[in-house]
């Protein structure tokens, strides 16, 4: 691998660098889960052909489901590189660090798609939430680039860990933790910040046995591959304020 998101963790007073691929199981901060590690799942096309960094589209939201065959993750390459080491805080209060986007450019990065506030999130039929490219207006925003969820206009920094700019929402989106190997492939292998994934399943069961056949189906994990398509691909309709 080139590239690595390492990450810093702050537990207290104390901020720890943590390599991603030595963490097995959870890291926790003095209170509570700010990162988990899944297994590494490898971003394919439709077809399974391994997606290249460098061939992503700019500006354009692709969706792959991640860690659980029912989670959606957005994955976005920005026009410019993403900030750096942007301390976020969940609503539990539990402080911690978003290294950056990954990539060549430091410009690819990785959300999940469920919405912090009320848990909008793409579905086959629809999609609420997604990139706003810059040469587009939103509602939510006083400008583009940026993540909205249009249920209620929540703005989310996209290259800022997904930090809240506006709206409903009151914590950043969740992140998946992305490595870019020496091959231009592209690999998931975690989540940092607080997740939604319990409420989810809980909240969403008749929607996840439509789709997906079942709760035990809707959680099973991710394992090798994660097939990776256009947000316009994903769901049928996309609606964007
Ligand atoms: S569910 Fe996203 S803003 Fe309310």
């Amino acid at each position: 691998m080139d590239r690595r998101n390492f990450l810093k963790v702050v537990a207290g007073a104390t901020v720890i660098a943590v390599n991603p691929s030595l963490i097995r199981g959870n890291l926790y901060a003095a209170d509570g889960a700010l990162y988990q590690t899944y297994e590494k799942a490898q971003l394919v096309d439709a077809a399974g052909k391994p997606i290249k960094a460098s061939a992503l589209a700019k500006e354009v939201t692709y969706i792959f489901n991640y860690p659980y065959a029912s989670t959606p993750c957005m994955l976005i390459n920005l026009p410019q590189p993403t900030d750096k080491e942007v301390t976020l805080k969940s609503d539990s209060g539990e402080t911690y660090v978003w290294k950056s986007g990954v990539g060549k450019e430091r410009t690819i990065v990785s959300y999940v798609a469920i919405c912090t506030h009320q848990m909008t999130h793409p579905t086959p039929n629809d999609s609420f939430i997604g990139y706003v490219p810059k040469a587009k207006k939103t509602m939510a925003y006083d400008k583009s680039g940026i993540i909205v969820c249009s249920s209620h206009l929540s703005a989310f920094d996209a290259g800022a860990g997904a930090k809240v700019l506006g709206g409903a929402a009151t914590q950043p989106l969740a992140s998946v933790v992305l490595e870019v190997a020496a091959d231009d492939t592209i690999w998931a292998i975690g989540v940092l910040g607080q997740d939604k994934f319990h409420d989810y399943f809980k909240e969403f069961r008749p929607e996840l046995k439509e789709f997906y056949g079942g709760p035990a189906e809707a959680k099973k994990l991710v394992s090798i591959s994660a097939k990776t398509v256009k947000l316009t691909e994903y769901s049928k309709e996309i609606i964007q304020y």
